[in-house]
């Protein structure tokens, strides 16, 4: 049995403990597993956001653009987290939100498909988060008739949709629900075997689990930045394109923010290099100022120590909720397999909605998703094994004296 002594002892152990102070703590009693819907605050986030409102905006105003390297935050952002995705610090910028960076980088991968006519096929998962289906589907509502999507249901169907027809693949890194990720590389080379190319969305696996995108040759990624990586609600998001793919086509919302010369006000379209020609407009420099903020914290973040960590939280989790919580019927969903997993941890209880408000009640935040299932988010900058000890002790309490039956209960929020 694993006992808080034991769990106070890995996190004295841990090497990433000291940087859980440069976010704010949790009220006193509540434990936040929920990293994998919206980070912690970077402690000097306020500090920072008064000096871009009074010292930058009131008092420089335009001049911040560049005194207060405003307009170089989408390059610095994505550079910071380059050796995380395992990425040169070009292939990564931060613009935008999850799906426009999808929406984009779908249509770049099929303007590159564009001049082979046999290849028409978008390939999704169609249990996929919905935004990834729904920007497939826009493609081929907008694509007048030259795109078709092909959609699979489980990871072992994948072979047989890769045909002769497909430009491009889009598939989430890790399942939103069940956390079960798929082997990057092998798929990236079974993809780029049949001359088709494949778009990740890594939002549940950015920030906690090993992501080797140059090495493994994914070709295109995006990342949502508020999750794991604590870049704040409405940040920027994460665009990869590999080196060797850049400059070849249009991006697909031109603007005069991301042209070659774009202080000399040219008319004529012409992409800026590499991922600049990214950026559309005006970027949202107060939200750029919070995600800099944690992307300073994660450049100076061990990636090696961030995956060993979560790899020791998701084994202590599990140990736990099997020790505690399996003789009241609460069973893992998420795979056990280190290299089979996402950020969060998923699992079936009785009532599992109900059970997920019981535990907000008693100061433990996770996130329930139909039809049964509550996840736990292991963000490792932030969480510690002694959180889940006693996460997991409020979880049996609620079960076994069935608290989850109450009526306040009954009505699920999340
Ligand atoms: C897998 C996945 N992709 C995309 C998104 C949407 O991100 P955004 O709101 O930044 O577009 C989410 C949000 O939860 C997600 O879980």
């Amino acid at each position: 049995m694993i006992s808080i002594d034991d769990c106070l002892a890995l996190d004295a152990a841990d090497p990433l403990a000291p940087m859980q102070a440069e976010f704010v703590s949790p009220v006193t009693g509540r434990i936040y597993l929920d990293g994998n819907s919206m980070g912690a605050m970077p402690r000097g986030a306020p500090a920072r956001m008064t000096r871009a409102l009074i010292d930058e905006w009131s008092v420089e105003r335009r001049h911040a653009w560049h005194s207060a390297d405003w307009l170089d935050a989408p390059q610095r952002i994505g550079a910071a987290f380059a050796a995380l995705l395992g990425a040169a610090p070009d292939e990564l910028i931060a613009v935008d939100n999850t799906t426009l960076n999808l929406h984009r980088l779908l249509h770049y991968g099929l303007d590159l498909a564009r001049a082979d006519a046999r290849r028409s096929t978008i390939v999704f998962e169609r249990e996929g988060f919905p935004t990834d289906c729904h920007v497939v589907q826009g493609a081929v509502h907008h694509g007048a008739g030259r795109w078709q999507a092909r959609s699979i249901g489980t990871q072992d169907d994948l072979d047989a949709a890769l045909r002769d027809d497909v430009a491009m693949v889009l598939l989430s890194h890790a399942d939103y629900r069940t956390s079960d990720r798929w082997d990057m590389a092998s798929v990236n080379a079974r993809v780029h075997a049949r001359g088709a190319r494949v778009l990740w969305d890594l939002s549940h696996t950015a920030g906690v689990v090993p992501i080797e995108l140059s090495a493994c040759r994914a070709d295109f990624a995006v990342a949502c930045s508020y999750k794991y990586l604590s870049c704040g609600p409405g940040a920027p998001a994460l665009a990869y394109i590999r080196r060797d793919l850049q400059n070849r086509a249009w991006p697909a919302i031109p603007g005069w923010l991301g042209h070659a010369d774009r202080m000399n006000f040219v008319n004529d379209y012409q992409p800026a290099l590499g991922l600049l020609s990214l950026i559309t407009g005006t970027m949202p420099v107060l939200q750029d100022v919070v995600a800099d903020c944690a992307a300073q914290i994660w450049s100076r973040a061990d990636p090696g120590y961030v995956f060993a960590k979560h790899r020791s939280l998701s084994d202590t989790l599990g140990a736990l909720l099997r020790e505690q919580c399996a003789e009241f019927g609460v069973e893992q969903v998420s795979p056990a397999a280190h290299d089979r997993q996402g950020g969060h941890i998923a699992f079936r209880c009785p009532g599992a909605g109900a059970t997920c408000e019981a535990l907000l009640a008693d100061g433990v935040v996770g996130s329930f998703r139909q039809p049964d299932v509550i996840r736990f988010g292991l963000a490792p900058l932030t969480v510690s094994h002694a959180d889940l000890w006693h996460a997991v002790s409020r979880l049996r309490g609620i079960l076994r004296d069935e608290r989850w039956r109450e009526p306040r209960f009954q009505q699920v929020s999340v």
